[in-house]
């Protein structure tokens, strides 16, 4: 196998139009931020390179939506994401932006030195404009009915209804979510990268060079080159992103997908920047064959990191290629696709609002479950379970248990170490063997089972602890009973080092009860980290026991949100029977003035209104009290009533005619209230 000098690690860059979630964390940025802990650790030269990823359509269209410039959107995500990053201690050593300026030079001068060696082709085509607007249309800002299932709300690149991908020629009747007008075909160019150029390279380079990658990468890489390859343009017609840096061109940008992976190289840029004692010259880790390049992404990224953004590195010429896409497959919550425009998600902000300081827990559970082979599923019980069962009871469990005693019979200082038997001996041993496995799943991103094996150790202290009993043998034999808790201390110093990749803030904790600075992972199966006469410190809890009530207010707040969507997806009831024009001239209906509006004693439905009708005032009760908690806000406001119902008794007050009112999805009921105001008594016709 290659040897590398040092390692550059990125994770995709998520789009900075809203907050992330723990899909991204589980499938991205969890095991991007194990690997560069772990290779930290062991003392490696190493940079984990993030940032936010803030052009693209999605971005401009959710600016349009809430009346903001894009710079707008972005700047408020980049701000709640980066937070939600350090939070969860995602230890980039750089996390910036691609609107920042460093970016855009780099950006430019990257397609400039393609540019100028020739490396793209110009095309024309055809394309949807908005005489209108004056501008080229996106594939998203076309709107449709679809050529499959007449969806009249089909968008230019797919079809939300039935889920086919469209180009925006194929849809019916187009129409641009700009003006509204009926789009026109217009001439325009643009620069392609000639990815076809690249196939022979590619197919060598992965398909002969790199079967060491995970089956679900190299399989995807396989289908597209066997699809065989085709250009693809790296600007758009578009206000916002990087001009296309040619003399005479206005109105044009690099392509999303263009710029945005070159972030990575500006970020690394900046970064040496600020620390240049630090990290040393940026091309270090871009050019240098002995650096050993890793984009950490989630599968739907795959085309761009491994067949894209290489052929792009390999036109340019001077910089190394990717030598591993560990790329993860999605993960569901409670069954269902993440969503963020459903709202399907838990997101990170949220879960420390509700889960303070319990960062580590969604941490373990995350990399527990995490869709390295396959889509796995998020759900709330197992999250309680795996903390309750396995976090608590096991690891928890033991470490408190191993200084709590120590405190107790010894004062809070490790306790010498007497005769072994072979009982302890196969303790220390397995502990001894722990750092090779755990490197063997690490070195090849298998993050699931490493961290399997990091909870294993912690479940071998926990029984040695059960079967040797040592709050019973310290009856009779004190020196036994220091032994027993000296191994299960050396477990405990081992534990905070196996899980500083994976639960930092734990292992940080346990290494402040133990009194134990930095530890590195050549540490890690030795058995001799505290010595005899240590002092420790006060034992804390490691993790709390998360009880059901937190459990189901998360579960009822997903109900909620489903309810939510489906009460907007809405469907009105059916329409009645016909009536004549007659029947309805005999409705009279009319607007009038609450005078007075209060709750009918012992009635809970019933509201009592009093009303300026205009012909010397009504009383009308009507059903909407729960609806309206403070009917006395309700005074002075206009509502309409049908008239000419006979008066009817209820509750033995004379109800003269009935208040109109809307139903709402979830069958709620509104007040049809006037806007603007009227006079009291007019007739609505
Ligand atoms: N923003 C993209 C996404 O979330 C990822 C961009 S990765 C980069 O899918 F390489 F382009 F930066
Ligand atoms: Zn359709």
């Amino acid at each position: 196998m290659k040897t590398f000098k040092r390692t550059t690690i990125t994770s995709a860059l998520p789009y900075a139009n809203g907050p992330v979630h723990i899909g991204h964390l589980a499938g991205v940025y969890i095991p991007a931020d194990i690997y560069a802990r772990y290779l930290r650790l062991r003392g490696e030269e190493v940079v984990y390179i993030g940032g936010s990823d803030e052009h693209g359509v999605p971005i401009t269209i959710k600016a349009r939506k809430e009346g903001l410039r894009p710079q707008d959107i972005v700047d408020r995500y980049h701000s709640i994401i980066k937070k939600s990053f350090e939070d969860f201690g995602i230890s980039f050593d750089v996390y910036s932006r691609t609107t920042s300026d460093t970016h855009k030079q780099v950006a430019s001068e990257f397609f400039r030195s393609l540019y100028e060696k020739g490396k793209f082709v110009e095309k024309t085509s055809e394309q949807y404009y908005d005489a209108e607007a004056g501008q080229f249309l996106a594939d998203r800002y076309i709107t449709g009915t679809c050529p499959h299932c007449k969806n009249e709300a089909a968008y230019g690149d797919q079809c939300e209804q039935c889920g086919t991908s469209l180009s925006p020629t194929e849809l019916l009747n187009p129409k641009s979510a700009i003006s509204g007008s009926v789009p026109v075909m217009r001439e325009t160019k643009h620069w392609y990268l000639p990815l076809d150029q690249y196939q022979d390279f590619l197919s060598d380079w992965i398909l002969q060079g790199h079967k060491e990658w995970k089956p679900n990468v190299y399989g995807q890489c396989k289908s597209w080159l066997d699809m065989g390859l085709q250009p693809r343009a790296v600007s758009r017609d578009l206000d916002w992103g990087i001009p296309v840096p040619v003399a005479g061109v206005e109105g044009k940008v690099l392509y999303v997908w263009f710029d945005a992976p070159i972030g990575y190289i500006s970020n690394t840029q900046e970064m040496c920047a600020a620390q240049p004692e630090k990290y040393g010259n940026w091309e270090r880790w871009w050019k240098d064959p002995e650096t050993r390049l890793l984009h950490f992404i989630g599968k739907d990224n795959i085309v761009f990191h491994c067949i894209v953004f290489p052929s792009m590195l390999r036109a340019e010429g001077t910089y190394i290629l990717p030598e591993n896409v560990p790329a993860n497959e999605f993960l569901n919550l409670e069954g269902d696709k993440i969503s963020t425009s459903r709202n399907w998600a838990v997101w990170l902000h949220e879960y420390l609002e509700d889960f303070p300081g319990q960062q580590d827990v969604l941490r373990y559970v995350l990399t527990a479950n995490a869709p390295e082979t396959k889509d796995n599923d998020f759900t709330w019980k197992d999250f309680q379970a795996r903390n309750n069962n396995e976090l608590v009871a096991i690891y928890g469990n033991f470490v408190n248990r191993a200084l709590v005693l120590t405190q107790k019979y010894f004062d809070g200082c490790v306790p010498a170490l007497g005769a072994l038997d072979d009982y302890d001996r196969q303790v220390l041993a397995d502990c001894a063997s722990i750092k090779e496995k755990v490197e063997t799943l690490l070195d090849s991103f298998h993050f699931r089972d490493a961290q399997k094996e990091a909870m294993n150790l912690a479940r071998i202290g926990n029984k040695y602890l059960a079967d040797t009993e040592p709050w019973k043998v310290v009856k009779n034999d004190l020196k036994r009973t220091g032994s027993i808790l000296n191994v299960s201390l050396q477990l405990a110093a081992n534990l905070a080092i196996v899980f500083e990749p994976f639960l930092p803030f734990s292992s940080e904790k346990l290494r402040r009860m133990l009194h134990l600075n930095a530890l590195v992972w050549r540490d890690l199966g030795r058995t001799d980290l505290l010595p005899e006469g240590h002092r420790l410190a006060a034992p804390e809890l490691l993790f709390e026991k998360i009880e059901d009530n937190r459990i189901e207010a998360q579960v009822k707040k997903l109900q909620e949100t489903k309810h939510a969507n489906e009460s907007s997806e809405y469907r009105p009831q059916p329409q009645k029977a016909d009536v004549s024009f007659e029947d309805f001239t005999r409705l009279d209906i009319r607007v009038g003035t609450v005078l007075d509006c209060r709750k009918v004693p012992k009635a809970d439905k019933l509201l009592e209104f009093r009303i300026d009708d205009g012909m010397g005032g009504r009383t009308i009760l009507s059903g909407i009290a729960a609806y309206y908690p403070k009917p006395e806000e309700l005074i002075g406001t206009q509502v309409c009533f049908v008239a000419n119902f006979p008066p009817r008794k209820l509750r033995g007050i004379d109800s003269e005619g009935m208040i109109l009112s809307a139903e709402n999805p979830d069958g709620s009921l509104t007040l049809i209230q006037p806007k603007k105001e009227l006079s009291n008594g007019a007739a609505i016709v």
